[in-house]
């Protein structure tokens, strides 16, 4: 199993090299490790757990053209080169399918233990001090400003709501980053959440008392 990994990482690695900040190697790295992390407690299947964590974003679809299916194609072939089983390489490329955050208000065709581990450690590395992280790195890369008191977003706001608050990059947390700690599938990763998540609401705090020079 160990050189399977091994192998995998490498792929990644040199697949990724050169990759934007926000999916490049480490994004992986952090997940695939948060991904262990979860699996330590949940115990599910630790080599397609790892599979999949390494390979989940190996071809993300916003950059092929929304084309969904290039991701688990490019994984399925590696995979097949260095003589995986037929059946891992399916549940792999399954949960890389379904990864995506859209992927959770479609039709799901496919659930798995392994899937919703590594979903929560995908998600996971969009909240927190992380993902604080990498929504401005995001925000910088797009040329948004970091807040408009002009276009304040708030807590529990509707989506009808945010959506004309587009721009700045505090307004992200509040269409997504926020909202993640309710999609949590595992309770380890619920756990890991909550942590995240209140850090990010200090955080939020903290950001508007500086804006007004309170703090
Ligand atoms: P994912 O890999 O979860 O599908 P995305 O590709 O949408 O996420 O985003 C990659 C990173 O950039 C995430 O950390 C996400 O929170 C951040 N990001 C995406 N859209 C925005 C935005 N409009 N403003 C700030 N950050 C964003
Ligand atoms: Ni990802």
């Amino acid at each position: 199993m160990q050189a399977i990994i091994s192998k995998t990482i490498e792929f990644v690695k040199a697949t990724l090299a050169g990759a934007e900040a926000g999916h490049d190697w480490f994004h992986i790295e952090r997940v695939y490790k948060t991904a262990q992390t979860i699996n330590a407690i949940e115990k599910g299947d630790e080599l397609i757990v790892a599979l999949a964590a390494l390979l989940h974003d190996i071809a993300d679809s916003k950059f092929n053209g929304g084309d969904e299916e290039i991701g688990p194609q490019k994984a399925g072939d590696f995979l097949k080169s260095i003589d995986v089983a037929e059946p891992i390489i399916v549940q792999v490329q399954q949960i890389i399918k379904n990864l995506s955050f859209k992927a959770s208000f479609g039709t799901l065709t496919f659930a798995s233990k392994e899937l919703d581990i590594v979903q929560d450690a995908d998600r996971l590395d969009a909240i927190g001090a992380i993902g604080i992280a990498r929504a401005f790195t995001y925000g910088g890369y797009k040329n948004r400003v970091l807040y408009d008191p002009a276009i304040a977003p708030k807590l529990n706001m509707t989506k009808e709501e945010y959506k004309n608050t587009t721009a700045p990059t505090i307004t992200h947390f509040y269409e997504k980053l926020l909202l993640l700690k309710d999609l949590m599938k595992t309770q380890t990763g619920k756990a890991m959440a909550e942590k995240r998540h209140q850090f990010m609401l200090d955080y939020l705090e903290q950001f508007y008392a500086e804006w007004e020079g309170r703090a």
